[in-house]
């Protein structure tokens, strides 16, 4: 596929498309199997990037994964997991932030886990501290060498007491995913209680762990000596819902998300509807439309749930150029996710980004130098321009100003696009959008 994409905007979207299980939570689901003493059974799962580099690390360290007999359907047989060679892993370096999730399950079965230096998107520092620090108290040794991070337990891993400094929905998956195994009970405190993870409790209890998720995110783990495969089919990518709600509303279109829950995107319906957005969930899906009108200006401020996701924040930027007033988007998750509206500006938005905390949720980036807020001043009219894509979230945003958008667009390295969106070009062009790869 080629990695640039002609858009001829101006025209609203109109049809179905179809999402499938969760990026975020099929990654680590796949992670998890190779904790299970017996195969494991993942259906829904997309085609996308994410998907292949975990699928690779786990082939690396001996898990078999075939096609099940569904379309998205995958086996994963853990009964050789072995280690694989640092330079094989290295491969994927920089391509993934998953690896790091590897590091519980493959201490468990090898006792080691070599971890290359990661990748994902840049939309902030994005470290791990509080992952290995985790490690840590379960009892692992963790060495920093030139190449990536190399982990022991010599001792093997045992439960232990942790608060994280922030609801981290990495480092609480890194923590369920060793601590189910670890010998004795590990009690987290300040732990992420995203949908995902709801869901990768769920699927870990299949396979035999017990979890207990009490009030004020505190989870607590009674690790077991077994775990077996499971059966599971993920929650549905909410992420990726609310980015063709975006689109229908950016577009003034009439898009139907089929598998979307509404269950997992309160927040973001409230918002929508806010902004002036109609949509109707039924059991299928959620249909979301622009009714006519003027879309309306409203403030947000992103967090971890059940707050308005961080991740929901970019496409709906694009849809808020298109709002009467002013509007305020204060990211408080990343430090540095507002570098794609320099792009929109090019086409015409009117949007500033600022330093200092606009909204009331506390807030690690204030003072901190990070324009980690910004106001959109709408409506906007658009026009074409080439443009770059510079991070998954992003780009899809850069895809949708291309589409609401007079004119034809350039968008330049769509292939990121494929990392979170499966099948997104053919999904537009079922939408109706005139895009050429
Ligand atoms: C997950 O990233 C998702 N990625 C992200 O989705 C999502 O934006 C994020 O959770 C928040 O919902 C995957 O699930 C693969 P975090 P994760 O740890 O786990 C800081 C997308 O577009 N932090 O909750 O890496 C961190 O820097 C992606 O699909 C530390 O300081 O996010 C950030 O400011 C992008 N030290 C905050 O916590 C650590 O050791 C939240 O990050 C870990 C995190």
């Amino acid at each position: 596929m080629t990695d640039v994409l002609t858009v001829h905007g101006g025209a609203p979207l109109h049809g179905r498309v179809r999402v499938r299980g969760a990026k975020n939570l099929v990654s680590k689901a796949m992670v998890a199997a190779a904790l299970g003493a017996t195969p494991s059974r993942l259906f829904d799962v997309p085609r996308i990037r994410d998907v292949d580099v975990v699928r690779g690390l786990l082939e690396l360290h001996g898990v078999r994964v075939s096609d099940g007999a569904e379309p998205g359907e995958l086996i994963f047989d853990p009964a050789n997991v072995e280690r694989a060679k640092v330079d094989e892993i290295n491969v994927h370096a920089g391509s993934s932030r998953i690896p790091v999730l590897l590091c519980g399950p493959l201490l468990h079965r090898l006792g080691h886990a070599f971890i290359p230096d990661l990748g994902g998107c840049n939309i902030g520092g994005r470290p791990i501290d509080f992952h290995l620090q985790a490690l840590r108290d379960f009892g692992a040794i963790v060495d920093k060498t030139p190449s990536g991070l190399d982990i022991s337990a010599p001792n093997g891993l045992h439960g232990t007491k942790l608060a994280l400094p922030y609801p981290s929905v990495g480092a609480t998956e890194q923590v369920l995913l060793t601590a189910v195994m670890a010998e004795g009970v590990t009690e987290l405190r300040n732990a992420a209680v995203e949908p995902e993870i709801v869901d990768l409790i769920c699927l870990l209890q299949k396979m035999g762990a017990v979890i207990k998720v009490h009030t004020d995110r505190v989870i607590e783990i009674e690790g077991v000596s077994r775990l077996s495969g499971y059966t599971h089919r993920p929650i549905p990518d909410r992420i990726e819902a609310a980015s063709w709600a975006s689109a229908a509303l950016a577009t003034g279109g009439d898009v139907t998300v089929t598998g979307a829950r509404q269950v997992d995107m309160m927040t973001f319906l409230n918002v929508f509807r806010s902004v002036g957005g109609a949509f109707e969930a039924t059991d299928a899906g959620i249909r979301f439309w622009h009714p006519g009108g003027e879309l309306r200006a409203v403030a947000i401020e992103t967090d971890v749930h059940p707050g308005f996701m961080t991740d929901w924040q970019q496409p709906l930027v694009v849809a808020l150029t298109q709002a009467r007033g002013l509007s305020i988007v204060h990211e408080t998750v990343y430090e540095r996710r507002f570098g794609y509206v320099e792009a929109l500006n090019t086409m015409g938005a009117t949007i500033q980004v600022y330093r200092e905390c606009l909204g009331g949720t506390p807030c690690r980036w204030g003072r901190r130098n990070f324009q980690h807020s910004a106001v959109i001043a709408g409506p906007s009219k658009l026009h074409a321009a080439d443009l770059v894509v510079p991070d998954l979230r992003a780009g899809f945003s850069h895809l949708i100003a291309a589409l609401a958008a007079e004119g034809t667009s350039r968008v330049y390295g769509v292939n990121l696009i494929n990392r979170g969106y499966e099948d997104f070009e053919a999904k537009l062009a079922g939408l109706g959008a005139r895009v050429d790869g």
